[in-house]
């Protein structure tokens, strides 16, 4: 979609209030019980993509100790896609010559393996989606051996503007990505199911009835400090629309593409981890320095975004750039963010009753490994733009 066109959609359906009157089916979560982790080759390589960096990708997963950290998928975003035959079956551009093979190759390394694709005829970068081609697509990526898809509205957007109301616009959303995922379902292959749509029409209030596990609540991502946290920031009170098996996405992860600081990336990640979001790098692994290694990988900031309880996490204060996050966790202990996002350092002081804890709780520094004791409340100075994560309880 073009920019215009994009800005006009987003026009079209702003102020929407709830819209669609859908039921949502409880299913269980075979996939995605927690949020996806894995990597997506858009914000770094963008075009330049094909089936030698993928691998590896794949590769640098496991030896950077990412795999053993939880990250799973290795996820091509959009350029893959090549012509269609006679018949109507896609086939990938000269970039992948063979993805079956580079299937097997990614589940070699104990790793799974997404792809892209559109509901409209074109993808967002002008390739061949899937309009009209949806259940022949579903049973070609199923017969690759592909474990996840990323279904990203696009052209589409021209038909929704052209349907000429906003309830119209929405019915032929809501088809499109119910038709794709009876598709999917029809395989019979466990395939997770990414909506990105950029948060038109509210998807949380939606996607579940057509089995989103997750779907964008946002536009695109920059590797901008101020772009991650409106980002970040816009999803305060989006916590009772997510849960095991269907998850909001803030978009992927910035984490080592060289536009933030160390400390700015550590605010990304926790903040990331708060919210219970997809934890998909997009970074390129094969060449990431050690300090963005240990981000990337920080278990215990890890283990709060992958919480089977499956709460997320939302916004407890604000004062001034001073911000307070949690997220509560299995067996009652809670996940708390304290973020200086103003360009001075800063103390911040959180008081546990504030959170819901009645007298001294035990509480860990998460990302400098360290039990602080019993207290009934921490004050501490925090950087610019920087994060202390805290489990208290
Ligand atoms: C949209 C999506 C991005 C990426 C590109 C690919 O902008 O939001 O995440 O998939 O399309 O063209």
């Amino acid at each position: 979609m073009t920019a215009t066109r994009r800005r006009a959609l987003i026009a079209a359906v702003a102020g929407v209030a709830a819209l669609v009157g859908a039921s949502v089916r409880a299913e269980p979560a075979q996939v995605a019980a927690t949020p996806p982790m894995g990597w997506n080759s858009w914000n770094h390589f963008a075009a330049k993509i094909d089936d030698a960096t993928v691998r590896a990708q794949a590769d640098a997963m496991v030896k950077s100790g990412m795999r053993d950290a939880g990250y799973r998928y290795i996820n091509i975003d959009d350029t893959w896609e090549g012509t269609r035959d006679a018949s109507g079956v896609i086939h990938p551009n000269s970039k992948f010559p063979d993805m079956k093979a580079l299937a097997d190759y990614v589940h070699s390394k104990g790793l799974k393996l997404g792809i892209y694709s559109s509901p409209g005829p074109k993808t967002c970068a002008g390739y061949e989606g899937s309009f009209g081609h949806e259940v022949q697509d579903a049973q070609t990526y199923a017969a690759w051996g592909i474990d996840y898809l990323k279904y990203d509205l696009c052209s589409l957007g021209t038909q929704m503007i052209a349907a000429g109301s906003l309830d119209k616009a929405q019915e032929i959303q809501l088809a499109a990505y119910r038709k794709m995922d009876a598709a999917l379902k029809a395989t019979g292959r466990p395939m997770v199911y990414s909506l990105c749509q950029y948060g038109f029409f509210q998807p949380w209030r939606w996607a579940p009835s057509v089995d989103g596990n997750s779907w964008r609540t946002t536009g695109d991502i920059e590797d901008k400090f101020q772009r991650m946290l409106q980002i970040g920031l816009s999803q305060a009170g989006l916590a009772k629309f997510a849960g095991p098996g269907h998850w909001n996405d803030p978009d992927m992860l910035e984490v080592g593409n060289g536009g933030m600081t160390a400390i700015e990336y550590r605010t990304h990640m926790s903040l990331w981890a708060l919210l219970a979001a997809p934890l998909l790098a997009g970074n390129d692994l094969s060449t990431m320095t050690p300090e963005t290694t240990a981000i990337l990988t920080n278990h215990e900031i890890i283990a709060v975004d992958q919480d089977v309880a499956g709460v997320q996490g939302d916004r407890v204060k604000v004062e001034g750039g001073l911000e307070i996050w949690a997220k509560p966790l299995a067996g009652g202990a809670k996940a708390v963010g304290l973020f200086n996002l103003s360009d001075q350092p800063a103390y911040l002081e959180v008081k546990f009753s504030e959170l819901g804890f009645a007298g001294p709780v035990r509480a860990r520094d998460l990302w400098a490994a360290k039990d602080l004791g019993a207290m009934a409340a921490y004050k501490v100075e925090i950087p610019a733009h920087g994060v202390v994560m805290l489990r208290v309880g």
